[in-house]
């Protein structure tokens, strides 16, 4: 499979303040020399423990941090500092937390269609409200939802505008970033079906961010297990689940089949 994002021994050193037990500051290596492959309408999972740098690399990804050290490449371009327009709007990301990824004061309307003023090259032509339906529709939001404002939605609905507002700006990857952690499972499994069906329509290649095993199963074609800054395991679905190879990787099946373990109970009481 083709390469569409390719990572190669990226790093991502942080500063710690100083204090007065650490009067000249320190380091922290958030990302510790990562390699990671995206191909053409391939789903990769990246997953391990919080703080183990998933989000550092997403945020390296859509240009949000820069890296110490490493290359990022993207359909054989090289991932500067400042990226050109083209390369911007291809690369888009949805976030874990709609309160904060999406403008509490504009309407659905004006969230859709935000970005077009920036990427003209991709804006309609024609009525920008047909346009801003027809993205809606897609994501499975009606008219009615047009001139509301995101408290007045659900936590799924919101996350159906930030993917309607992803797609007005025709990406050939998405970086969800624990795009369904904060739903209902049941709400869950509609995104997560959404997002394949998107994939397929639109032939985008996904790089899926999330601690929850239980979820990488429904979505990923590959799974990228991070632990402190490493990847320490690359497998296709299948194999992460059914033969993992990792102790790291193991530790993790068994945390999220714990948990299974436990809903049951929780539900009964
Ligand atoms: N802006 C920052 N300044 C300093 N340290 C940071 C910054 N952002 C992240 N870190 C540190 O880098 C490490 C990796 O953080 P990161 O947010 O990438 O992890 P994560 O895997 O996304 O975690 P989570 O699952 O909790 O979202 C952590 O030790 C974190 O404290
Ligand atoms: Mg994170």
């Amino acid at each position: 499979m083709s390469g569409l994002l390719q990572v190669s021994d990226l790093r991502v050193t942080y500063g710690k303040p100083r204090r007065p037990w650490r009067p000249r500051g320190g380091r922290v290596e958030a990302v510790a020399g990562v390699d990671l492959a995206v191909g053409q309408r391939e789903t990769v999972a990246l997953v391990g423990e919080s703080g183990s740098g998933k989000t550092t690399v997403a945020r390296c990804v859509v240009g949000l941090a820069r890296p110490t050290a490493g290359a990022i490449t993207f359909d054989g371009v090289p991932l500067e500092a400042q990226r050109p327009p083209t390369l911007r709007r291809s690369i888009q990301m949805v976030f874990q937390d709609p309160r904060t990824s999406l403008n509490p004061r504009m309407t659905v309307r004006r969230i859709v269609a935000e970005g077009w003023t920036v990427h003209t090259a991709v804006a309609p032509s024609g009525d920008r409200t047909a346009a801003v339906l027809s993205l809606l529709d897609q994501v499975g939001l009606d008219a009615t939802v047009l001139d509301r404002r995101p408290d007045e939605l659900s936590g799924g609905q919101c996350q159906r505008v930030s993917l309607a507002r992803a797609l007005a700006l025709r990406p050939r990857l998405l970086v969800c970033d624990e795009a369904v952690s904060a739903l209902d499972v049941s709400v869950q499994a509609q995104v997560l079906r959404l997002l394949a069906d998107l994939r397929e329509r639109h032939e985008l290649s996904i790089l899926f961010i999330t601690h929850d095993l239980g979820v990488v199963r429904q979505i990923a074609d590959r799974v990228a297990v991070m632990r402190r800054g490493e990847i320490v395991e690359t497998a296709g679905v299948d194999r992460i689940f059914d033969a993992p190879g990792h102790a790291y990787t193991r530790e993790l099946l068994d945390a999220a089949l714990d948990i299974e373990v436990a809903d049951p109970a929780e539900v009964e009481r």
